[in-house]
């Protein structure tokens, strides 16, 4: 309907609450869901509703919230890349040569020259045989866990993965079982009871998103290979980050060999946009034909494969990146444990949270961080468990040791007010 026609019928009628203006035309809900106020009104009585900001990136680890300069601890472009000059030209040069987007999925017409360069550079990266682009590291995760689980399999997810990891298991259909955080024994256990099916998955985070510890993979591993299970490891945190060549937790724990599956994103260090998975050909030739999340979405604007081409190129040109990310995260994290506050066990890489439990709390210190002039998000159920609300911090190599100290000292003072 045209914009004209709805606001004439509703022009008898004083504005309501759920008028909203658009370029100066009223809008009106035209239909009534009532009972959203209420759901809404709850999610705002128990501190856990969603405020959302226009926030203008700025370069190395700055960014702008409503006029206010605030050094960024909020991102996970943790190698400072997604402003790096060589992959904003890229990207700038790749629009300007194929257009904004890739018009099609890949399957159909939307599979450009830059995005096989970008396969066979993640295939090179990762020293596999091919890789296959998916949108983003959310749909990776759905497309690749539903194209090889099934309802005959049973899938065993730590209870902290990411909602993609358990979003794929859902969808595969596959009997769904949860283990505690890390316990190998719980897993171990429902291994033993877990007979009958026709395959069997360990599925776990590398890097945990919001607790930024390591997955304990050479024991996954034993555990999978005594029971005849496979492994599938998200390396969405630790791509860039983690591993002599930076192909993340499973080079860096030494089992790449030992892991069936590895999936990636190319939207944290790599600093664009996309998910994918380097492997086997068979297994890349398996999620062409059946990973719908690929399959049945348009791929990748050519300027975002352009873009993450640079970047790995750059991760593997100059490693001095990673470890100036390492020398920071070290550092803060030393300084907040050393202060007594509570970090989770493991905390190894630029993801640093400090657990404040109370929703509410988390939401305030944070905004007074920010009147400080540093922006941390304060990450509330149901993101986390229920009582483990927290500021999340994340580090970027564009940022100055200066900046580390400044923002551990006023977090050790907030976190420290009654
Ligand atoms: C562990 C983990 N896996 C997957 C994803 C999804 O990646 P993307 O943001 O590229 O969709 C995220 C992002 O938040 C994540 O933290």
């Amino acid at each position: 309907m045209p914009h004209g026609r709805r606001s004439e019928s509703n022009s008898d009628r004083p504005p309501s609450r759920h008028d909203t203006e658009v370029r100066g035309e009223p809008l009106t809900r035209l239909t009534s869901l009532p009972w959203l106020d209420a759901d809404l009104d709850r999610l705002s009585v128990d501190g856990l509703r969603r405020r959302r900001r226009e926030i203008t990136p700025l370069l190395n680890g700055w960014c702008e919230v409503e006029g206010q300069r605030l050094l960024n601890f909020a991102s996970n472009d943790y190698l400072n890349l997604a402003h790096h000059p060589q992959v904003v030209e890229a990207a700038r040069q790749a629009a300007s040569e194929a257009g904004a987007g890739s018009g099609a999925s890949a399957l159909v017409t939307g599979r450009t020259p830059w995005h096989v360069r970008l396969e066979n550079a993640l295939a090179e990266f990762e020293g596999q045989e091919t890789a296959i682009l998916f949108p983003t590291g959310y749909a990776a995760n759905v497309g690749t866990i539903a194209a090889l689980c099934g309802e005959q399999d049973v899938v065993y997810c730590d209870r902290l993965n990411h909602a993609s990891l358990i979003d794929g298991c859902r969808l595969s259909g596959a009997a769904f079982r949860v283990y505690r955080h890390d316990d190998l024994i719980g897993l171990r256990s429902a291994l033993e009871r877990g007979t009958g099916f026709r395959r069997r998955w360990i599925i776990t985070d590398g890097v945990f998103s919001m607790d930024g510890d390591v997955a304990p993979l050479p024991a996954l591993c034993d555990l999978a290979e005594h029971f005849n299970a496979q492994v599938l490891v998200d390396e969405a945190h630790g791509t860039g980050i983690f591993g002599t060549n930076g192909r993340g937790v499973a080079e860096h724990q030494g089992v790449e060999h030992r892991v069936a599956v590895r999936v990636g994103t190319l939207s944290k260090a790599i600093g664009s946009l996309g998910g994918f998975v380097a492997g086997p050909q068979v297994l890349i030739d398996w999620l062409w034909n059946s990973a719908r999340t690929q399959i049945f979405s348009t791929a990748l604007p050519p300027s975002c494969c352009a873009a993450a081409c640079a970047a790995l190129e750059i991760i593997r040109s100059d490693p001095a990146r990673a470890a100036r990310l390492h020398d920071h995260a070290t550092r803060l994290r030393e300084a907040l444990s050393d202060s007594g506050l509570h970090l989770p066990h493991g905390v190894a890489g630029p993801i640093v949270p400090v657990i404040l439990d109370d929703p509410e709390r988390a939401v305030r210190i944070a905004a007074q961080l920010e009147a400080r002039g540093f922006l941390v998000a304060a990450i509330r159920p149901p993101t986390v468990p229920r009582g483990t609300s927290r500021l999340r911090i994340t580090i970027s190599a564009g940022h100055e040791a200066a900046d580390i100290e400044r923002l551990a000292a006023a977090v050790i003072e907030e976190v420290r007010k009654p």
